[in-house]
């Protein structure tokens, strides 16, 4: 028998950002942090339990995928298949509508699919937090993926704090290679916290500062928002920096530089960076086309990728309407889940 189901999520940037784990496991982040999810870029995945599979696959924008991104999404199947008692292994076919190299973190909107079409797929009637709590722990990211607009992860928590309306706020991606980052987000916030001098400032910092940013965004406040954004962005880097986890390049710097003379002309524009040398800028909406035109002229900058606040992670429809679970197998074999362009 096979069991399908198919979901799509969207990226999502942290405002306040976090970085390093709790003690005991579990994959918490150490510090609370705030994201906005963002419209118009989505990975898609299907589930198919079967029992014919010996073992669990993973097909990667079209390519097999093996070693440790098939070992993480099968720990997070295994959950599943624990908490609805099945036993039979998956495949999993997902496709990102946005390039990996594109300073937006395809594990976020990776895992929060995984996590949504394999509930579906094995039965299990969860609700969305409960949703989020499993991709929680595949990437911590991934459970703020769940919904749209300003999210909120609190320990093992994510919540919705905001619709995507309530700041005029546009997110301009610039990216400034094409490789893949040199250290994992996993691995720089181990460095940081057992190696940087400045980790317990930064565990001292980055929960005022998210406060202080939520309260912004709920008053509606833009630029103070924007402007807590970019502090958390550098105090975090800041810490990792002194650990010898160096994220930024040049190019982020004079994309950076290229923000502030922005900003010295009366643009409501800020910075923030994750875990690679993309610089994102957070820019009133009025003056998005202004900004990307100025990002895309600094040197360095590869192209911008333009996003607003989007809708959270959602179930699509994997078969025509009152197929049965085989028919919905035929539709999976023959064409390919993803060939057809899933509603949006
Ligand atoms: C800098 O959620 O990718 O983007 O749970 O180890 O997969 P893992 O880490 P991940 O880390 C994200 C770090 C960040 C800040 C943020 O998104 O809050």
């Amino acid at each position: 028998m096979k069991r399908t189901a198919v979901a799509l999520a969207h990226p999502n940037i942290a405002l306040s950002k976090y970085w390093g784990k709790r003690a005991g496991g579990g994959n918490v982040p150490a510090v609370p942090s705030l994201s906005v999810t963002l419209a118009g870029l989505a990975t898609t995945t299907t589930v198919t339990f079967d029992d014919a599979l010996a073992e669990d696959a993973l097909v990667l924008n079209g390519a097999p995928a093996g070693g440790g991104p098939l070992a993480r999404a099968t720990e997070l199947l295994g959950r599943v298949r624990e908490a609805a008692g099945l036993r039979a292994r998956a495949l999993v076919v997902s496709t990102n509508d946005f390039p990996t190299a594109s300073g937006l973190a395809s594990s976020a909107s990776g895992f929060a699919a995984l996590a949504v079409a394999a509930v579906r797929a094995a039965g299990l009637d969860y609700p969305a937090e409960r949703v989020a709590d499993l991709a929680r722990r595949s990437s911590a990211s991934a459970a703020r993926s769940l919904f749209g607009g300003f999210v909120e992860l609190d320990g093992e928590v994510a919540r919705p704090v905001a619709p995507p309306g309530q700041i005029p706020l546009e997110v301009l991606v610039c990216v400034t290679t094409e490789a893949p980052k040199a250290v994992s987000s996993r691995d720089g916030m181990a460095l940081t916290a057992a190696e940087s001098p400045y980790y317990a400032g930064w565990l001292e910092t980055a929960p005022r500062l998210h406060a202080e940013l939520r309260a912004a965004l709920l008053a509606g406040d833009l630029e103070t928002t924007c402007a807590l954004a970019e502090r958390s962005a550098l105090a975090m880097h800041a810490s990792a920096f002194a650990a010898g986890v160096v994220y930024v390049s040049g190019a982020t710097l004079d994309a950076l530089a290229a923000v502030r003379a922005l900003r010295r002309e009366g643009v409501i524009a800020y910075a923030t960076m994750d875990a690679g040398p993309h610089l994102k800028c957070l820019v009133h909406a009025r003056d998005a086309a202004r900004a990307t035109e100025r990002l895309s002229r600094t040197p360095g900058v590869l192209r911008v990728i333009r996003a607003v606040a989007g809708g959270g992670a959602r179930v699509l429809p994997s078969s025509p309407p009152g197929a049965s679970d085989d028919e919905a197998a035929r539709v999976v074999d023959a064409a390919g889940p993803l060939a057809e362009e899933p509603p949006r």
